[in-house]
């Protein structure tokens, strides 16, 4: 009897020109996934996340390259506290990523044993919070939040951007297990990426960046994050759901020991 060839698993990354990204899209493409890389420019889709019309094309593109059937979907399109105006970071970050996500749930819903990872930040907790952004975040107001943003220093708007996200993957746990995806977060710490090197380049962030402590006394290279990445997305770890992990090297577990 011929047997029908196995499809070839379908990934789309977010933010795939860059860092953390390209680092997960590099070690799929690899092992023989077919990759969909989206970003602003140097990749398969061009879309910019920070606009409506930019998170249409992306999810249009990407479903459209897949045929409606997507495996796997990385979400590591982002920006850093350094970014001005404050208010694109909550456009990028949070609403350009939640768009992408849950835009793309009905291709993911089609796909073989599915999930999603986002990448969030340990900066989500260890951040003063504003309770009156994360409220407007949490709402959708994504004008309101881009003015509140706006009036906030960057390291607060990065930071709530990044715990509102990972509220948003939690609060998604049911929703996303009914569709049958699994979805998670990764939090890492300072990773040496072009993102981290303009936080460090700050004549305020900088500083501050160079002060966390880092149990383990290194920063992280962006592969392994990728390494994170692949273990939330293999089938293998059909379980894992609703997580947030962090790979930071131990530092939200020295500053915050009892979070849990
Ligand atoms: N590097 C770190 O220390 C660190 C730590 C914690 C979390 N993160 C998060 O990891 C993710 C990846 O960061 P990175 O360090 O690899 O950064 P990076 O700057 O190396 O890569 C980010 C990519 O996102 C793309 N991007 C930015 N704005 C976009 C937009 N409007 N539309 C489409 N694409 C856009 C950029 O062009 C870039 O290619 C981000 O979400 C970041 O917040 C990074």
């Amino acid at each position: 009897m011929a047997m029908s060839p196995r499809r070839r698993r379908t990934l789309a990354v977010t933010g795939s020109a860059s860092g953390i990204g390209a680092a997960v899209a590099e070690r799929f493409t690899r092992s023989g996934t077919t990759v969909i890389g989206v970003d602003l420019a140097g990749s398969d889709v061009v879309a910019d996340l920070a606009s409506a019309e930019g998170r249409r094309t992306a999810v249009f593109e990407v479903a459209r390259r897949c045929e409606g059937r997507l495996d796997g979907l990385v979400v590591a399109a982002g920006i850093g506290p350094q970014v001005r105006p404050a208010g694109s970071i909550v456009r990028v970050n949070y609403f350009g990523a939640l768009a992408v996500l849950d835009g793309l749930l009905g291709s993911l819903g089609s796909g073989e044993a599915p999930a999603a990872v986002v990448l969030a930040s340990n900066s989500a907790g260890i951040t003063p919070p504003d309770a009156a952004l994360l409220g407007l975040l949490s709402e959708g107001d994504e004008e309101g939040a881009a003015a509140r943003a706006d009036e906030l220093d960057g390291a607060t708007v990065y930071g709530m951007s990044k715990l509102g996200l990972s509220r948003a993957v939690r609060r998604r746990s049911r929703p996303w297990g009914d569709a049958g995806v699994r979805l998670n977060a990764v939090a890492p710490g300072p990773v040496d990426t072009p993102l981290l090197r303009g936080t460090l380049a700050d004549p305020r962030l900088g500083p501050a960046v160079e002060l966390l402590p880092i149990p383990l006394r290194r920063r992280a290279a962006p592969e392994e994050i990728a390494s994170a990445v692949a273990f939330l997305l293999d089938p293998a770890n059909a379980y894992v759901h609703g997580a947030v992990l962090f790979v930071d090297g131990g530092t939200d577990a020295e500053l915050r020991p009892d979070a849990l």
